[in-house]
């Protein structure tokens, strides 16, 4: 069953909390938190002071993706500001794994994203160390982008190579994912949908959980 990550970046920043919870409410899985920094991407969004803040109002887990140059550096920041898991970018950080080692000893679930001109190949040394793999959807920087199609092959690659390698690493998606192609990007693979106004931007999250079940779960009887 293919899990649902809101991601809060397209939020009404201004009642955050509340946000969070009627995702909760609207069966959310995880909490998807977009940092960037305006040097990896050209957007500057949340910082660990702000995770720390909505770490209070859900018992969901947080799935932090940085995107940020030197993610080193601010592991140990967001873990104790209450990071589940947390993604560094593939492009971002020159000792990926020595980060990966470092967020698992920080008792955080480690990812790595990659670009959409990235090779799923480059993973291939560090892939058995993760618990997820990110792939970018979208350029990363901001939401309400269109989902690129070539997406969806690289999906299929990675997901072969989990399973022939007998890996349990996740596959989570995240750009340009609406009601309409989630179908296309579970049937690919993946295993989290990360949605920002594709979720944020329904009138209803509950209405927009329900059809998306359905869309991602056929045989789903609800
Ligand atoms: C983009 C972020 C995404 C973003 C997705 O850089 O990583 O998580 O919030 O937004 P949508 O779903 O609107 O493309
Ligand atoms: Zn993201």
């Amino acid at each position: 069953m293919a899990l649902v990550a809101p991601s809060i970046l397209s939020a009404d920043f201004s009642k955050l909390a509340e946000e969070i919870r009627a995702a909760e409410e609207a069966g959310a899985d995880l909490i998807h938190i977009d940092v960037m920094d305006g040097l990896f991407v050209p957007n500057i969004t949340i910082g660990q002071e702000v995770v720390r803040a909505i770490r209070k109002t859900t018992s969901l887990p947080f799935d932090v993706h940085l995107m940020i140059e030197a993610p080193e550096r601010h592991l140990e920041a967001f873990a104790e500001a209450g990071a589940d898991i947390i993604t560094v970018h593939y492009e971002a950080s020159v000792h990926l794994h020595r980060a990966v080692q470092r967020i698992r000893e920080l008792n955080c679930k480690p990812g790595v994203s990659i670009n959409p001109a990235t090779p799923v190949w480059v993973l291939q040394d560090i892939l058995d160390e993760l618990y997820l793999v990110l792939i970018m959807s979208v350029n990363p920087g901001f939401g309400g982008q269109e989902f690129i199609p070539s997406s969806l092959r690289k999906i299929g690659t990675l997901k072969d190579e989990i399973l022939r390698r007998g890996l349990k690493t996740l596959i989570e998606v995240d750009g340009g994912i609406k009601v309409d192609n989630a179908r296309q990007v579970v049937e690919a693979g993946a295993d989290i949908l990360v949605m920002g106004s594709g979720f944020f931007g329904a009138d209803n999250y509950i209405e927009l959980m329900r059809v998306l079940r359905k869309e991602i779960e056929p045989g789903r009887t609800l």
